[in-house]
């Protein structure tokens, strides 16, 4: 369900990028999250969100004009050879305004000079296009919760 927030187009979102998670309240973060059915607040309590921000490389992340989280990606780097982007999302009445390849943008240019990788489903792949990234074939993504 839809958080009551400030509605689009009173003042265009700003983008941000911040190492560790620094800038971001981890309540914020997670509802978020949640809004977008990655999960219930349980799986995101402040003590395990705090983790997961502080232990990122960058977080990049939107506010619109009266300072609402309205964007959030994730992104952990060697440094050298490889950066990951973990997730990145927009809220609904957010999207298609640019922010999603602006905080891509805010990451690139802080991950220079590595391949950023990018994991996502169908329905983005025209995001993943229009940002410059091309389907590297014969790759299959496994998971195991341990
Ligand atoms: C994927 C996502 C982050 C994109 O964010 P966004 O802010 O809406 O993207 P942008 O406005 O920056 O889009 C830039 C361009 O990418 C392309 N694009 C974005 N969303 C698209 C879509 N659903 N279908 C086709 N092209 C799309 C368009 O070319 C767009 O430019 P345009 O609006 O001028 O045509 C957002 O849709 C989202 O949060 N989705 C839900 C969560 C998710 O699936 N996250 C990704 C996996 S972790």
């Amino acid at each position: 369900m839809a958080a009551r927030r400030t509605p689009s187009g009173t003042s265009a979102a700003r983008v941000f990028l911040a190492r560790h998670g620094r800038g971001v309240a981890p309540a914020e973060a997670a509802a978020l999250y949640v809004e977008l059915g990655w999960g219930t607040p349980r799986d995101y309590s402040a003590a395990r969100m705090k983790r997961s921000l502080a232990g990122c490389d960058f977080v990049a992340y939107a506010r619109n004009g009266v300072g609402e989280l309205v964007g959030i990606a994730r992104a952990l780097t060697d440094g050298a050879l490889d950066t990951k982007i973990l997730d990145m999302i927009v809220v609904p009445e957010y999207q298609r305004q640019g922010i999603g390849i602006a905080m891509m943008r805010k990451i690139e240019a802080a991950a220079k000079g590595t391949a950023v990788y990018f994991e996502t489903e169908p329905k983005n792949f025209g995001f993943a296009a229009k940002c410059g990234y091309r389907r590297r074939k014969g790759l299959t993504v496994f998971v195991k919760k341990v």
